[in-house]
């Protein structure tokens, strides 16, 4: 509760990151850092820790001279749940360079290497490769360029039960809209990974900031590789300006085309391989500029570019195409690989050197569709009431990346709104302690809802009952209370409902009641005061207020209609009693009238046993 309460104020005294003029959106973190950081040698801001939903601040191990000079970082144990983010609120509609820098926990109890999965906007993009904190020369980050549409950006961290996912920082550059545009799926739907970035011939890894580039690049980070194999090639360098380098959308640093590998007369081609996961796209951006003096016009250097054997582009003179000497040419490709190597070779045609100044290889991600975010509010609204315990997670988006799903909720895709949608909730036995809130019912695509074996309080919410594709709802061993509520029977798809052993009281709808004799299997018993159906007791007069009401009136009306016809009786009696006073005064004539009437009444009555005597011997007068 108190860590929420400071994230919270955490979240209400984050820096906000200026957005002034023509400066591109930049926003930096540093990972568990109380205070902000900036860091040598360009004196770059990192912000303290903010935005995120958990986790452990300590002291980190940098695992690569790559990685910025920070001394901290966020650590997630599994205990706290299997996703964890940063959700950064406020960021502006934009194509945005999102890097994530890793670090390894300074305390000597953490001496495995955690490898866990990276999700981006909801998209995986990167599964930490076992051994990538060993190798000085390896990215100890993931860098992806992704369009944020909604104002936030939603970075998550996902365990694969091999340690403690440890982030150092993260880095959220804007970057030109159109930066890296490759063609037609360009867009929101796809993600660019950046494998890796290459500087040939370069002696040294720099940044963006280290070239002094244009901002609007996205502080790219340019590895070195100053061979592709032994005797294969040579650096070469120049101190020329580049014409055209740093042209929109991607502002290159002209250092890039200030360095290049040259093949050598023994080995014509140059060929640079790489491993990649098979069965993925590539966009591979390859960048050139003729820098070497021994070429001094058109037509002296004609190359193919070949990649995994298939002639890519053909025919290439760089001066030619860019009408200069020192002048940037980019061309770019993508490239569906097949097999687990990527190799691209560059083959000169006029029997000249083979040249190249840069490499770029980005993956191809397809964007996920993420969950309905009404459905997304629903689900937190309903994280809090019910108490869902850390370890379950819940961060980032329930249904993507589909690898990693929230545990409890079961997701379909919704064609219509190209959306997922929750459609079933298995929360059973979970140590849930709270209530069941009104919002469940906006979670209407649910068809099961299965919360059993919990110690959930209060009344079951009236709203279920405008879920209408519910199938089975078991509220089954819980601390329910109040009645069942009446729409519940609008449940039209409804055919299992457990109710048993809970503390519900009242009736059981009529319309529920009338349902279950169809196709619906139903359990209400352990519940004291339910009545109503049969298994269950008969219920005392239940009435309505307004039944009440009812019969208090109708109680009234009998009660005077009682009183009325007693005044009159009593009336009538007076007036009999006055009636036989006088007739006294009159009497006996008066009294031998009433003696001739009772004898007349005894004669009628034996006549009528007679008749039927006289039937049976033939007709008689008195029939
Ligand atoms: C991190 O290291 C500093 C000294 O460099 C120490 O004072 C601090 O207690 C450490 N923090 C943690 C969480 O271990
Ligand atoms: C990349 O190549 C495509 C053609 O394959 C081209 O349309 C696009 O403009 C190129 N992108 C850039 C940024 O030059
Ligand atoms: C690669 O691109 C093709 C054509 O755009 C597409 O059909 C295929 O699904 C993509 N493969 C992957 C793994 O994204
Ligand atoms: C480039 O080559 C074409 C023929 O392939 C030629 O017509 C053109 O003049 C050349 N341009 C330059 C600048 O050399
Ligand atoms: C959704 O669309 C896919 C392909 O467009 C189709 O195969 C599937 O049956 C559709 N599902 C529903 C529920 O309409
Ligand atoms: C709900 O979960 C409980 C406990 O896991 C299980 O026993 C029960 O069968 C489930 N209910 C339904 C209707 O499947
Ligand atoms: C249900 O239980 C709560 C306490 O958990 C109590 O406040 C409420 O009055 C009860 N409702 C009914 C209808 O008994
Ligand atoms: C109904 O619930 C009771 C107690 O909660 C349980 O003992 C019984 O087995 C259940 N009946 C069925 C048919 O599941």
């Amino acid at each position: 509760m108190f860590r929420r309460l400071l994230l919270f104020l955490t979240f209400l005294l984050a820096p906000k990151p200026s957005y002034t003029g023509p400066a591109p959106y930049a926003l930096r973190i540093s990972c568990g850092a109380r205070n902000d950081v900036h860091t040598p040698p360009t004196n770059t801001l990192w912000y303290k820790d903010f935005a995120y939903t958990g986790g452990i601040p300590a002291n980190g191990t940098r695992p690569s001279f790559i990685t910025p000079p920070l001394t901290t970082l966020r650590y997630f144990p599994l205990s706290e749940g299997p996703e964890n983010c940063y959700n950064i609120n406020k960021v502006p509609h934009g194509h945005y360079s999102v890097r994530i820098f890793f670090g390894l926990v300074a305390e000597p109890s953490f001496d495995n290497e955690p490898l866990f999965d990276v999700s981006v906007e909801g998209t995986l993009v990167y599964s930490l490769p076992s051994g990538w904190s060993n190798h000085d020369d390896e990215q100890a980050f993931v860098e992806a360029l992704v369009f944020l549409e909604d104002g936030t950006a939603s970075l998550c961290f996902h365990s694969t039960g091999h340690g403690d996912p440890a982030i150092l920082a993260i880095e959220i550059l804007q970057v030109n809209d159109g930066a890296y545009y490759f063609g037609p799926d360009y867009g929101q739907g796809t993600i660019l990974r950046t494998d890796r970035r290459l500087s040939c011939g370069a002696q040294n890894p720099k940044y963006g900031v280290d070239y002094s580039a244009n901002h609007w690049g996205g502080d790219r980070f340019w590895n070195s590789i100053t061979t592709f194999g032994a005797g294969s090639d040579r650096a070469i360098s120049t101190n020329s300006n580049i014409k055209h380098a740093s042209n929109p959308p991607n502002f290159y640093p002209e250092a890039i085309y200030q360095t290049a590998l040259l093949s050598t007369d023994s080995q014509p081609d140059l060929a640079y391989t790489m491993d990649v996961d098979p069965n993925r796209n590539y966009s591979i951006w390859l960048h050139f500029a003729e820098i070497d003096p021994s070429v001094t016009g058109a037509g002296q250097r004609i190359f193919d570019v070949l990649i995994n054997g298939d002639v890519t582009f053909q025919g290439i003179d760089i001066v030619n195409m860019t009408g200069d000497i020192n002048s940037a040419l980019v061309l770019n490709k993508t490239f569906a690989v097949n097999g687990r190597t990527l190799t691209i070779t560059i083959h000169p045609t006029n029997g000249g050197h083979a040249i190249i100044n840069a490499i770029e290889i980005f993956e191809i991600i397809m964007a996920e569709f993420k969950t309905l975010s009404d459905e997304v509010g629903a689900l937190q609204t309903l994280k809090g009431a019910l108490g869902l315990p850390l370890r379950l997670g819940w961060n980032g988006d329930p249904c993507v990346p589909q690898q990693h799903p929230w545990s409890g909720a079961d997701c379909q895709f919704d064609n219509t709104s190209s959306k997922w949608v929750i459609d079933g909730l298995g929360l059973d036995n979970q140590g849930l302690t709270g209530f069941l809130p009104n919002d469940i019912s906006r979670l209407g695509h649910l068809q099961n809802i299965n919360l059993s074996g919990n110690r959930i309080h209060g009344s079951i919410p009236s709203s279920l009952g405008t879920i209408a594709s519910l199938q089975m709802l078991d509220l089954s061993y819980n601390f329910f209370n109040g009645s069942i509520p009446e729409s519940l029977g609008q449940l039209t798809l409804l055919r299992i409902l457990n109710l048993n052993s809970n503390s519900l009281s009242g009736r059981v709808p009529a319309t529920l009641g009338g349902k279950l004799l169809h196709r619906v299997s139903f359990n209400f018993t352990d519940n004291a005061g339910l009545c109503g159906i049969p298994g269950l007791r008969t219920c005392g007069p239940h009435l309505s207020p307004g039944a009440k009401i009812g019969i208090g009136f109708g109680v009234f009306v009998a009660l005077l209609f009682i009183v009325t016809c007693l005044t009159c009786w009593w009336k009538r009696q007076q007036n009999i009693l006055r009636a036989q006073k006088i007739a006294a005064r009159d009497a006996p004539y008066a009294k031998a009238r009433t003696h001739f009437s009772r004898d007349v009444q005894m004669t009628r009555h034996h006549g009528h046993e007679n008749a039927r005597t006289a039937t049976e011997n033939g007709p008689s007068l008195l029939s």
